[in-house]
């Protein structure tokens, strides 16, 4: 059965969703964020452009951890760059910054609703408790780390998505159409 999921230069369809779906998660998370912070008071998106944020939030740290939990059973794709190049060290250190700092920009936003004593409400279907109060200073460092953190996140997915195309575009390899569900490639 393992054999069946992740083989030679197929990568499974678990692989590829939880990839598009992260990816799409952490964009929504992004533009939605920026833009509800600017909604006035009387804007009917006023509660519900941070609910759905906070919802989605949850929901994308519930498919970190899915993703996670994958990389270790899923049986490796032969790997496209030669091991120990320095395009697959830049291609590991790219992947450990990402995942770095979406976990963090995660937290960093729980810590900023609950460091106030509220759960964090998860689509009015459930709700994170809160694990502590945290003073003023702290709340004020964490709410900038979310904020320029997702800034930062936004500059390393570009890189992520420039290199994606360099392989494609000039390189002329599989990195990106395999990630896109081609078979055989
Ligand atoms: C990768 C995931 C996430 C991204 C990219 C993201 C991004 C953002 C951005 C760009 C802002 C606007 C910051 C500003 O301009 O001041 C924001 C605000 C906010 N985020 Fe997130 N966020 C994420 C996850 C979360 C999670 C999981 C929570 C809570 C559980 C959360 C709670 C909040 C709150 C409460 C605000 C409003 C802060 C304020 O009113 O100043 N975020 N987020």
């Amino acid at each position: 059965m393992r054999q069946k999921m992740d083989k030679k230069t197929d990568l499974s369809w678990l692989t590829i969703i939880l990839h598009w779906g992260i990816a799409l998660l952490v964009l929504v998370l992004f533009f939605l964020g920026i833009w509800m912070v600017d909604l006035n008071y009387y804007d009917p998106w006023y509660y519900d452009g941070p609910w759905w944020h906070k919802g989605f939030g949850v929901v994308l740290f519930g498919l970190l951890i899915w993703q996670g939990c994958w990389q270790f059973y899923r049986v490796k794709v032969v790997p496209l760059l030669a091991p120990g190049s320095w395009q697959a060290r830049l291609s590991a250190l790219m992947h450990f910054l990402l995942l770095f700092m979406t976990y963090l920009i995660i937290l960093t936003g729980y810590f900023m609703v609950t460091g106030l004593g509220q759960g964090v409400i998860v689509f009015d279907w459930f709700s994170l408790p809160a694990l502590m109060l945290l003073g003023d200073n702290v709340m004020q460092l964490f709410g900038d780390f979310h904020c320029y953190g997702a800034y930062f996140l936004m500059g390393l997915v570009s890189l992520h998505i420039l290199a994606a195309l360099k392989h494609h575009f000039f390189d002329k390899d599989s990195v990106l159409i395999r990630m896109l569900g081609k078979r055989g490639s």
